[in-house]
């Protein structure tokens, strides 16, 4: 099998990057061939070019044309911490391909301005217990695309936006590559994919493995309805 290639949009530090290039290394399945950024600064690109990855900053990240053609041949295209929008039509030629990891359980605690720190303020000030991370497809509105797959963290009660952040961007570690392998196995849906995860999906102690639910045949447990 030839790896698949994927483009991975960043617009900061970029560990979440990190993880997928670390996890990909050697993988049959995935290989990110491509790191696109909404600005030269994005500290994205540093590990990008550490790992030999192609890497391009985006002129216009409005422009469809340009964000599609920076895209080149990738099959899948991963935003992880790329804070601009998706033009709407790159989204449509882009359909089911464009998917972005948010740091909380959507829809709850996303939409505009939803990013960062104020994520995790916003989930300590509401009083929930659970907080997670999510993998979604992009469409044309911000954090709502059919949600792929979700994994929770408790929220402690003396949790800080900082403390909460750390425990989530652990698991976004975890998540994100696992989801990239299962949508690369699967190939270009015609739709939108739903992974489950096995079992229950809490974490215990300190366990942190992430384990999603695929059938015998590689297809997944469930699709998501349409
Ligand atoms: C992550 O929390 C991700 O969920 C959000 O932006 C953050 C990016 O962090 N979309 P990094 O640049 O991957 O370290």
């Amino acid at each position: 099998m030839t790896p698949i290639p994927v483009a991975v949009l960043v617009s900061g530090g970029g560990t979440n990057l990190q993880a997928l290039l670390d996890a990909l290394h050697d993988s049959p399945v995935a290989r990110i061939a491509r790191v696109i950024a909404s600005g030269a600064a994005a500290g994205a690109l540093e590990r990008a070019r550490r790992a030999g990855v192609h890497t391009a900053v985006l002129a216009h990240p409005d422009d469809p044309g340009e964000v599609v053609t920076a895209t080149g041949d990738a099959q899948l295209v991963v935003l992880a911490g790329y804070l601009k929008r998706i033009p709407a039509a790159a989204v449509a030629q882009l359909r089911w391909r464009v998917i972005n990891i948010h740091p909380a359980l959507l829809p709850a605690f996303g939409g505009p301005g939803m990013y960062g720190r104020r994520v995790h303020s916003a989930v300590l000030a509401s009083g929930v217990a659970l907080s997670g991370a999510t993998v979604h497809y992009v469409d044309e509105e911000y954090d709502r695309g059919p949600i792929i797959a979700q994994w929770p963290v408790p929220v402690r009660s003396d949790d800080t936006p900082d403390t909460l952040a750390a425990r989530v961007l652990e698991v976004e570690h975890r998540l994100l590559p696992q989801v990239v392998v299962e949508l690369a196995r699967l190939g270009v849906p015609e739709g939108p994919v739903r992974l489950s995860a096995k079992g229950s999906a809490f974490v215990t102690g300190d366990n942190l493995a992430v384990d999603l639910d695929t059938a015998a045949d590689g297809r997944t447990g469930g699709r998501a309805d349409r």
